[in-house]
């Protein structure tokens, strides 16, 4: 199938990879190849020929302004889309992402979401838990000194390939319509996901417990746990440390 793949980060360019190795034409695209989602620019070029399209790009800040790049990018896709005759888009989400209201950029991937479930594309939206590769940064956003603040919010990490996996399945099948949330094997407290990472990763850092630091301060509850029906996936946390 020809695939085109929109944001080629983290995520994007081992979906591009993954689906490459599965046989399908699967390109990849972001501004760095002259594709801006935001102006629409080089849009209608990239998505010529392409079966199935996936979003997989991302806000450059988690503030209020998430909330227009969302609203602008989801309508400039789905107008390009309908253009070239997509069959299928697919959407990374979060799992839980409607349920923390408090966070400018939960609102913005709902609104997302919501733009795509409204649209003329047949959609599968994909909500994955906190990424395993985000752990670090979390904790750099609240580091002072040798001090990292943490809240015991419920997280359930997963790693970006398998991510990706679930990601790439999704692609290749027909739309959803729906959810498919994934989610990774294993729950921890935010803060006790410091300590075991300082503890492997070493330094001279130690973890505080803080409620009121940081973005996952905001949740409340299980919130960002995978629900019941969700896929778990293989890679344990501290496996994945070991393995980096
Ligand atoms: N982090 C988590 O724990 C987590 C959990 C669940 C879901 N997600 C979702 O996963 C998705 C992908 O995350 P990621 O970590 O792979 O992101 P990433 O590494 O930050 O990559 C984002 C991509 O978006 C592209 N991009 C940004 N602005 C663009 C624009 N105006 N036009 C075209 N492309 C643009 C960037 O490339 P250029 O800068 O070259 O344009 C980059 O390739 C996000 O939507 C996020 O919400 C994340």
């Amino acid at each position: 199938m020809n695939i085109a793949i929109i944001g080629t980060g983290l995520i994007g360019s081992q979906v591009i990879q993954r689906l490459t190795a599965a046989g399908h034409d699967a390109t990849g695209h972001s501004r760095s190849t002259g594709v801006d989602l935001l102006t629409g620019a080089g849009l209608a070029d990239a998505l010529r020929g392409a079966e199935v399209v996936v979003n997989v790009s991302n806000s450059p800040t988690f503030d209020e302004d998430s909330l227009d790049f969302f609203r602008t990018t989801v309508t400039n896709l789905l107008t390009a889309a309908q253009a070239a005759d997509v069959k299928h888009l697919v959407t990374l989400s979060i799992v839980g992402v409607d349920l923390v209201p408090d966070l400018a950029y939960y609102r913005a991937k709902t609104l997302q979401e919501e733009l795509v479930e409204a649209g003329p594309i047949p959609y599968s939206i994909v909500r994955a838990t906190q990424f395993m590769e985000f752990v670090e940064p979390t904790m750099s956003w609240t580091t002072d000194g040798d001090v990292v603040r943490l809240p015991a919010t419920p997280i359930q990490p997963i790693s970006s390939a398998d991510v990706t996996a679930e990601v790439a399945d999704v692609a290749a099948g027909a739309p959803l319509q729906g959810i498919r949330n994934i989610g990774g094997p294993d729950v921890f407290a935010l803060d006790e996901l410091g300590r075991i990472t300082l503890a492997a990763t070493g330094g001279n850092r130690r973890v505080v417990t803080d409620e009121t630091a940081g973005l996952f301060a905001a949740v409340k509850g299980n919130a960002l746990l995978a629900p019941a029906d969700a896929h778990l996936t293989g890679t344990h946390y501290r496996d994945w440390l070991r393995s980096r």
